[in-house]
């Protein structure tokens, strides 16, 4: 009953529902004109031949009285299927024709009528019906001819029969129609319906069916399933990200708690207080950084910062982050070079990609110097363009990244073994790579033989002052 009821109130029922009540409109419409149609032109033929018949006869009556008009009604009337005739003395006394009786006083005034009578020799008692004209003769006589009714009413019954039978079969078509059509697209919803109730309980590899038809249900569930995959990968990225998070930010807060404890335990001195508090401000420090770093990311991926866009030069932000790391560099005896050139307009968000810079830079200057027997070192920073793309370029001289690394150090937490000893949470390169997603374009790690040649390439964007 339910299920019934539920097949009833889809959509694609009540549609058949209105066009079938439109359709049953439009059919009784029709019938009905044919009929009245049929009707009329079948009257129009009854009253053009009495009319005929009746202005025949009286010529005749003209021309030899009232016996010769007796004699030719006595004629016709004789034949079969013939008219009706009756011609009558003023006083209504029957001379001749084949009308038994008529109503009273059918006879007194000239015109048409419709009328029921009984023809002379039939025996039974059946009451036809007839369109009689009755006209006045000069010396009084009464002359009516008319014609049955029965061959207009059959035919009109016929009309309606049909129209009667093929409305019931349009009705129940429609019906029929309306059920298959509505039981279709109700199984595939309930398809539908089922997986997103598997899908709302948790399991998000839940897909749902297409038929493959490409109708319209399909278009939708395609398009809700891309939907569905794009959610599964950001729910397993939000999954690792917290996993991450979990496990990597445990370590510096035990660490934290564990020389704190150890402080308490074992300082004896202001001085052992003084230095056991900057190592905790220090951790904390690194935990606040690692936190910003995280948060950054995270703007990165929304969609919010996508919205931030403006133009800017490109060449002027890299020569700015090189000019903002000079005095790090210098303190480390390493050689920073920024290349200089025509002003490069770019449209992205200003300071997304400064930070992407600053930590390639940050990263050539924290990994270059590990090993104290390679050559002077040297970062080079470089803004280029080559089409429609613009590319961050920097470079140095140190171990670089081994290739197999080179697609895992940009994943979050991520660090080479070799660079545990220097500072760092291992956040940097997953910034840049985000900073790339949210722009469209690419992080590219290289060899530079040696050392590492770390590439941002960006699409150059709708750029409004063109150069
Ligand atoms: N220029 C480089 N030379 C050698 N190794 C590098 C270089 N840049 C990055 N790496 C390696 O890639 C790892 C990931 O770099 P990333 O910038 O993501 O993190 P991090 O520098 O360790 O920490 P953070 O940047 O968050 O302070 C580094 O730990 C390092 O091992
Ligand atoms: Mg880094």
């Amino acid at each position: 009953m339910t299920a019934l009821g539920k097949l009833f109130r889809t959509t694609a029922f009540k549609l058949t529902l209105v066009y079938l009540v439109v359709f049953a409109v439009f059919a009784i419409f029709l019938l009905g004109y044919f009929a009245f149609n049929t009707r009329r032109l079948i009257t129009d033929q009854i009253t053009q031949t009495v009319d005929a018949e009746i202005t025949g006869l009286s010529e005749q009556y003209n021309q030899g009285g009232i016996r010769r008009l007796v004699t030719v009604v006595e004629n016709r009337a004789r034949r079969p299927g013939s008219s009706l005739y009756l011609v009558t003395t003023f006083s209504g006394e029957g001379l001749a024709g084949n009308v038994g009786s008529l109503p009273t006083g059918l006879l007194n005034d000239d015109g048409w009528k419709e009328t029921i009578y009984r023809r002379q020799d039939e025996s039974d008692t059946v009451e036809r019906r007839a369109l009689v004209r009755v006209f006045q003769l000069p010396s009084g006589f009464r002359l009516l001819v008319g014609r049955d009714l029965e061959e207009r009413e059959h035919l009109y019954e016929i009309v309606v029969a049909a129209g009667k039978w093929s409305l019931l079969l349009v009705i129940v078509l429609g019906l029929a129609g309306g059920f298959f059509v509505a039981r279709r697209v109700l199984v595939r919803v309930d398809a539908m319906t089922e997986t997103t109730r598997v899908i709302m309980n948790g399991d998000l590899t839940g897909r749902l069916p297409v038929g493959g038809s490409g109708d319209e249900l399909d278009r939708l569930a395609t398009h809700l399933n891309e939907m569905l995959a794009r959610i599964e990968t950001l729910m397993a990225g939000l999954k690792e990200v917290s996993d991450n998070i979990a496990h990597d930010l445990k370590t510096p807060l035990t660490r934290l708690r564990n020389r704190s404890e150890e402080a308490l335990r074992l300082a004896k001195s202001e001085g052992d207080y003084r230095a056991a508090l900057e190592a905790t401000i220090e951790e904390s420090a690194g935990l606040i950084r690692t936190f910003d770093a995280l948060l950054m990311i995270a703007r990165a991926e929304s969609g919010h910062a996508r919205d931030n866009q403006t133009d800017f030069d490109a060449v002027e932000i890299a020569s700015g982050v090189a000019e903002l790391y000079e005095p790090v560099a210098d303190d480390k005896g390493i050689a920073l070079e920024a290349g200089a050139g025509q002003p490069l307009p770019m449209r992205g968000n200003r300071e997304l990609i400064s930070q992407a810079l600053a930590n390639f830079l940050d990263n050539a200057i924290k990994y270059s110097r590990q090993d104290a027997s390679s050559a002077k070192p040297v970062i080079k920073v470089d803004a280029t363009r080559d089409g429609e793309q613009i590319f961050f370029t920097v470079t140095d001289n140190g171990p670089g990244i081994p290739e197999a690394m080179r697609g895992k150090v940009t994943e979050r937490f991520v660090r080479l073994e070799a660079s545990r000893s220097v500072p760092g949470s291992g956040l940097g390169l997953s910034l840049v790579a985000a900073v790339a997603r949210l722009h469209g374009g690419e992080l590219r790690l290289e060899d530079n033989n040696p050392g590492l040649r770390a590439v941002l390439v960006l699409p150059r964007g709708d750029v409004q002052a063109t150069q």
